[in-house]
């Protein structure tokens, strides 16, 4: 058999395994997808083992997408830019970091009809998720806006993406009159924030009293609920959403096709991710 796995710190809410292993039963592999809880103490001796245990290679989350960087043969560019890796591949012994979030983000859009090239979109959050998305829309060629609750943390990342496509063009303060007007003009809004996520799920990752427009794409990363407040309020005044499974399913798809060569059956992965989250 072949493994692959996740790492992370905790790894049990996970939905990767179902989604993965679903794609290898139905591709006929003998490969395992496998919950690999990481105490940070451990990432360095952890990510070595890929290699002394012949994994083909692994997925990265919270909170070790920085910390196994040091311990790697070499990044994509992807990764490099974004600083953050989710996927690893284990070539021949050679460790190599990528990030699959930000195409996985960029197949989910481009899916559900939406092409960034051109446009105009709002990014909220700094973390890990935003840099992923800010990467992807600036190397589809779209215009970039970013507000974050911390500025500091936004304009540290609008710094590192300078040289990415247009760079981030505008940071605006987490204020009220400041995101309507910026709401305005975009016409992509995307939450990549935790801002909704279950167990808080009464909350709006944006500043109160902002109003959602009718000609806007509300993309929201959060799958935990699927159907998030933002995601119902963009719904109520007629914008289109796009919820955060899609993302969720194609950076998966884009590891699995980095680890076995072979197309991702997405289908089945989708149903193994939808029977999940139901
Ligand atoms: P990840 O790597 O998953 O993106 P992260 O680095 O912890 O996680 O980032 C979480 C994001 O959610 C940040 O943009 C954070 O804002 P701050 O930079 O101000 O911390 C945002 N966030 C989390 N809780 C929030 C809240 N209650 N209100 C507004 N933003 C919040």
């Amino acid at each position: 058999p072949t493994y692959v796995g996740l790492m992370g710190w905790p790894v049990a809410h996970s939905r990767s395994p179902a989604m993965h292993n679903a794609a290898f039963r139905a591709l006929g592999l003998n490969w395992h997808y496998l919950l690999l809880p990481v105490a940070p103490d451990d990432v360095g001796d952890a990510v070595r083992g890929i290699r002394a245990l012949r994994f083909a290679g692994c997925n990265i989350t919270v909170p070790h997408k920085q910390a196994v960087v040091p311990f790697l043969d070499e990044m994509t560019p992807t990764a490099h830019t974004v600083g953050a890796v989710n996927t690893i591949i284990n070539r021949d012994g050679r460790l190599i970091g990528e990030n699959t979030d930000a195409t996985g983000f960029l197949r989910a859009l481009r899916e559900a009809g939406v092409d960034p090239t051109g446009q105009c979109a709002l990014v909220v959050g700094a973390g890990g998720a935003a840099r992923a998305v800010v990467y992807a829309l600036l190397q589809a060629g779209a215009t970039v806006w970013l507000t974050n609750r911390t500025q500091a943390r936004a304009e540290a990342l609008a710094e590192t993406m300078q040289a990415v496509g247009r760079g981030v063009s505008r940071v605006l303060p987490f204020e009220r009159e400041a995101v309507q007007t910026a709401l305005e003009a975009a016409t992509l809004l995307v939450n990549a924030t935790s801002v909704g996520m279950h167990p808080h799920t009464n909350a709006v990752p944006l500043p109160d009293g902002v109003r959602l427009l009718p000609h806007l794409t509300v993309n929201d990363l959060v799958y935990v609920p699927r159907q998030t407040r933002l995601l119902r309020l963009a719904a109520e005044v007629g914008a289109r959403t796009i919820d955060g499974v899609g993302m969720l399913l194609h950076q998966g798809a884009a590891a699995f096709e980095l680890w076995t060569g072979q197309a991702a059956p997405l289908d089945v992965m989708r149903s193994a991710l939808e029977a999940t989250l139901a």
